[in-house]
């Protein structure tokens, strides 16, 4: 029996990856698209700008709903043949602790049900991801079999955690798919504003402001001590090795194993075959800034400046990961279906092409978030 449909619903289209991957089916198969999505912001789910360009149309159908409530997904029982399900909260924040749970969870379990009235499913495809094996000891390889008992750092991870076992424990088809963390197109340097992406904007800020006040220095401008002739310190380690992957390699990875995987049941890791350091990310945000002021500590001291706390505060989510290593993912299943994979490398010089690609297409909002900060800084 062939593992791919004809018939595909998906989830999470308005997102990062599921809108990409949406794209890759449409352009390069004969499948039907499902795509269940919310209305936001006032705006109903099929006008959201993020379907305009969506190649196609006429093998599309939209299905409004929520992860919440995923009763408007029965009437696709007889038709829909393959699942793949991206649709998640990614936030690494403790006060989204219910709706994680609720949306990445429960909403996953609540599709599961709905998916087991499916008649002709082949396969549910579930996005998870490989931080959800927690913290865990050195030195680790972590492998792509179901995850271990650990101490996770946060909801996300533990609910990326139990839903995979809860998938697995189901009699449904399913593969989970596990990226590390995905960056932009190696490319086209088109990324979101998201995890390495929001450790940018905090150098970014801090630039910033640290150039514009000082240029007014004697003006009436109240700062906080000697804040402009100090380094900015933000929690981290300078040496800590993560898994950064670019969005077109995990794209690329996902369908070729949809072309290609014969069986089902299984785990694969979405990763870089090395892993990038804390120090080149920031040296090359600091040359695309002009700015070398960042430096990464072990904690704060006890008198941080008013822009170190602030900053501090926008990278609370991140600080587990920034102070430690990844492990290493083994990556054997993925690469056994795809041997002959070209690896992307990940160079000093790609890491600051995809740096300089984010400064440059998220501008506008940049400058927004700055306007933010400096009013608080007042
Ligand atoms: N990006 C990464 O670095 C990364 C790494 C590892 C794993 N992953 C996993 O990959 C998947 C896709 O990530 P992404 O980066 O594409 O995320 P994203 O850009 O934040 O998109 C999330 C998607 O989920 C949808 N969604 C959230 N809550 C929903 C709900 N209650 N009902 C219906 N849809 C809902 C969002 O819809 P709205 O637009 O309406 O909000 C959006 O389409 C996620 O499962 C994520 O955990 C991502």
């Amino acid at each position: 029996m062939g593992l791919r449909g004809d018939n595909v619903l998906i989830t999470g289209v308005t997102g990062y990856l599921g809108n990409r991957f949406a794209k890759r089916l449409l352009k390069e198969t004969d499948t039907h698209l499902y795509l269940f999505g919310r209305s936001k912001k006032g705006v109903p789910f099929e006008q959201r700008r993020e379907l305009a360009d969506l190649p196609h149309k006429e093998r599309i159908t939209l299905v409004e709903g929520d992860l919440h409530d995923c009763a408007p997904l029965e009437s696709l029982a007889k038709m829909v043949d393959e699942i793949w399900h991206f649709a998640a909260i990614t936030s690494f924040s403790e006060r989204l602790h219910a709706q994680i749970m609720d949306t990445n969870l429960h909403g996953t379990i609540r599709l599961i049900e709905v998916a087991k009235g499916f008649t002709n499913l082949k396969c549910l495809n579930y996005i998870s991801s490989v931080y959800g094996c927690g913290l865990v000891g050195y030195p680790a390889v972590i492998a792509e079999e179901p995850f271990a008992q650990a101490k996770r750092r946060n909801t996300y991870e533990q609910a990326k955690c139990y839903t995979e076992h809860i998938l697995a424990s189901t009699a449904l088809p399913y593969r989970i798919f596990r990226p590390s963390i995905i960056v932009g197109d190696s490319e086209t340097g088109l990324s979101d504003d998201k995890t390495v992406y929001g450790a940018a904007t905090v150098s970014y800020i801090a630039a910033r402001f640290l150039r514009e006040k000082s240029d007014k220095l004697g003006s009436n401008i109240i700062l906080d001590r000697d804040v402009i002739n100090k380094n900015i310190n933000i929690v981290g380690n300078t040496d800590a090795r993560k898994n950064i992957i670019p969005i077109n390699e995990v794209i690329d990875l996902m369908y070729g194993i949809r072309e290609r995987s014969k069986n089902l049941n299984n785990i694969y890791h979405l990763v870089s075959n090395e892993g990038t350091s804390l120090e080149t990310m920031n040296h090359a945000v600091n040359k695309i800034l002009k700015f070398n002021g960042i430096k990464l500590v072990d904690h704060l001291g006890e008198d941080p400046t008013h822009l170190e706390t602030e900053l501090n505060e926008l990278m609370k989510d991140y600080v587990a990961y920034m102070k430690t290593d990844d492990p290493i993912f083994d990556d054997a299943n993925t690469m056994a279906i795809m041997p002959e994979y070209k690896r992307v490398q990940m160079t000093p010089s790609l890491v600051e092409f995809l740096f300089r690609s984010f400064f440059t297409n998220y501008a506008a909002q940049l400058a927004k978030r700055y306007s933010l900060i400096e009013k608080m800084m007042e």
